[in-house]
């Protein structure tokens, strides 16, 4: 059986104090046995939320990281940085980030290995801009994304990493993808993952759907066969993210 996952990705919300806070209010409404929950947070925030969920099942995640291990690199954040205060999971090559800070599918693909070599699970994000949905080419775009974020992993070190399909004209807008629309690129994701690695190993990767996920939908997307979760904007940030970890 797949993990089920709903993940949290705070984006640049929350002070330090106001995420514990948030994490502390959310905390004792995250309980559930059938899929795992994740909080990723804001890199200032890693500490004191990491405090506040101790002793949960809550994992702690981080939206980014940076493909060296140390060096001349101002501003970034190592993956044995995260990994030595208890960070677990990290999101890579979000579609913010690939729009806004230049990431490509060659540093993603860099991420998720350098992730991968500290045992952090790699969150790592696809999906197509609405002119590609328009011009008929989201499953061509989600083949390269996949194809280019994972070359050169083993099966095995394939199976560790977490797939998000985030439509990029459904995030933050309130416009979410259809159960069939999510659930065809899902399958599609699944169909590429078996031809890089083996159905075996595609079976047992994770793949959520991501882009305005809220209580109203999340059950009828978690219920499709190739959805193994979400991966939950705006809603992570309010007590609505109980009902859609209860989706499950
Ligand atoms: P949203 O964001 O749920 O606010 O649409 C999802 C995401 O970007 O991960």
């Amino acid at each position: 059986m797949r993990k089920k996952i709903v993940a949290g990705n705070w984006k640049m919300n929350k002070t330090p104090a106001e995420a514990a806070a948030l994490a502390q209010l959310l905390k004792p409404k995250m309980e559930n046995d059938k899929a795992e929950v994740v909080f990723c947070v804001p890199y200032v925030d890693l500490i004191p939320v990491a405090e506040v969920i101790k002793g949960t099942n809550i994992r702690l995640g981080a939206e980014n990281l940076h493909f060296e291990d140390k060096g001349a690199y101002t501003g970034e954040i190592s993956a044995p940085m995260l990994k030595e205060i208890g960070v677990e999971c990290v999101v890579i090559g979000h579609s913010e980030r690939r729009e806004y800070f230049a990431e490509t599918d060659e540093t993603v693909n860099k991420k998720v290995k350098k992730a991968l070599e500290y045992g952090l699970t790699p969150i790592m994000c696809c999906g197509e801009s609405l002119a590609e949905r328009e011009d008929g080419i989201t499953i061509e775009k989600i083949r390269i994304q996949i194809k280019k974020g994972m070359k050169g992993l083993t099966a095995e070190q394939a199976k560790q990493v977490v797939i998000a399909y985030e439509p990029i004209w459904a995030i933050g807008t309130g416009k979410v993808a259809t159960t069939e629309q999510a659930q065809e690129v899902c399958a599609a994701v699944r169909g590429v993952l078996g031809e890089l690695f083996g159905s075996d190993a595609a079976q047992e990767i994770s793949i959520l759907y991501g882009g305005s996920v809220n209580a109203g939908n999340a059950a009828q997307l978690f219920k499709m066969p190739d959805i193994d979760g979400g991966l939950v904007g705006g809603a992570s940030l309010k007590e609505e993210f109980e009902a859609i970890v209860k989706s499950y």
